[in-house]
């Protein structure tokens, strides 16, 4: 029997899949294979045996890369399979950042009471007004299956959407083009635009990559939407940029103790891609990936 042990709760309907040479372990020393979500495998001892790790996500930072090259275990990820989950909660966060959605549901909890709360919510909502998306720059930061389908979205939505991605496939930049403007310079979607959301790896080029210097060249009032990785911004700077009102809001997918004490910061508990039908995709298509190189060698995603 080959053996696959689940780091994380991996969803059923993906570990069903598992043909019956195959039975779950709840140990890695001697797993064939390895299914992870989140749980950081950086001070793991890598088992001997173990042919190839998968995580049912898109990031791979949590997976001591260099090691399971050494080691000559292939990692796989699951690109694509959870950014239909990933692009609806950005888009719940551009509205969150736009009309005061959490204010507003504050103040109808506190006034759960009042017998007149029609009434009086007649004259408190002027103090929850918004704006609107539809005409607004949105900048996209990161082309890859994610980003692409935030463009796309926000594009239907009459945004006005920049995109920027240095390693986009021409395939990839050709499909977009009725949607998005490709922009050379990443500057230049910090000058240009109103909102600017990551959908980039974690990778030393990217990391801290939201920073003052890239704060000093966005507009007053723009808004920062994160759910790729808390790291990419320097979040230090980020509570300076919204002391001062030059960032109005940031939105991050990322709780952390720096994040969740920002005034100006609506933090979500990484739930971007925390949906019955992205979980069910990511944990297929990683089992699939997984079954395929153990029984026939073949490498997709790695
Ligand atoms: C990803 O990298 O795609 C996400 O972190 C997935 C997740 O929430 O597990």
């Amino acid at each position: 029997m080959k053996k696959i042990h689940c780091l994380n709760a991996i969803s059923t309907y993906g570990t069903a899949l598992l043909t019956e040479e195959y039975e779950l372990t709840n140990q890695m020393e001697g797993a064939d294979g390895v299914l992870v979500r989140s749980a950081s495998m950086h001070e793991m001892a890598l088992p001997d045996g173990l042919l190839a790790i998968a995580r049912a996500g898109a990031g791979v930072n949590n997976i001591p890369l260099e090691a399971c090259a050494a080691e000559g275990i292939v990692v796989f990820n699951t690109p694509g399979a959870n950014a239909n989950g990933v692009k609806e909660l950005v888009i719940a966060g551009l509205m969150l950042a736009s009309r005061d959605i959490e204010g507003g549901i504050r103040w109808c909890k506190e006034n759960q009471e009042d017998e007149n709360i029609s009434k009086s919510a007649e004259k408190a909502k002027s103090a929850f007004a918004g704006c609107e998306i539809r005409g607004k720059k949105l900048g996209v930061i990161g082309l890859g299956a994610i980003g692409a389908e935030v463009a796309n979205a926000c594009s239907s939505l009459g945004m006005d959407v920049y995109g920027y991605d240095p390693f986009i496939s021409v395939n990839a930049a050709w499909r977009l083009s009725r949607n998005v403007k490709h922009i050379t310079a990443v500057e230049t979607i910090y000058k240009e635009c109103d909102y600017i959301t990551l959908h980039v790896p974690l990778v030393d080029a990217t990391k801290g990559m939201i920073n003052k210097a890239a704060f000093d060249n966005m507009k007053y009032g723009a808004v920062v939407l994160n759910f790729a990785r808390d790291i990419l911004v320097n979040e230090a700077d980020m509570a300076e940029a919204l002391k001062s009102g030059k960032i109005k809001k940031y939105v991050t997918d990322f709780p952390n103790p720096t994040s969740v004490h920002m005034e100006g910061a609506i933090v979500i508990p990484h739930l971007g891609a925390s949906t019955e039908e992205s979980e069910d995709n990511c944990a297929k298509m990683a089992v699939e990936e997984i079954m395929d190189y153990i029984d026939n060698g073949n490498i997709r995603n790695s």
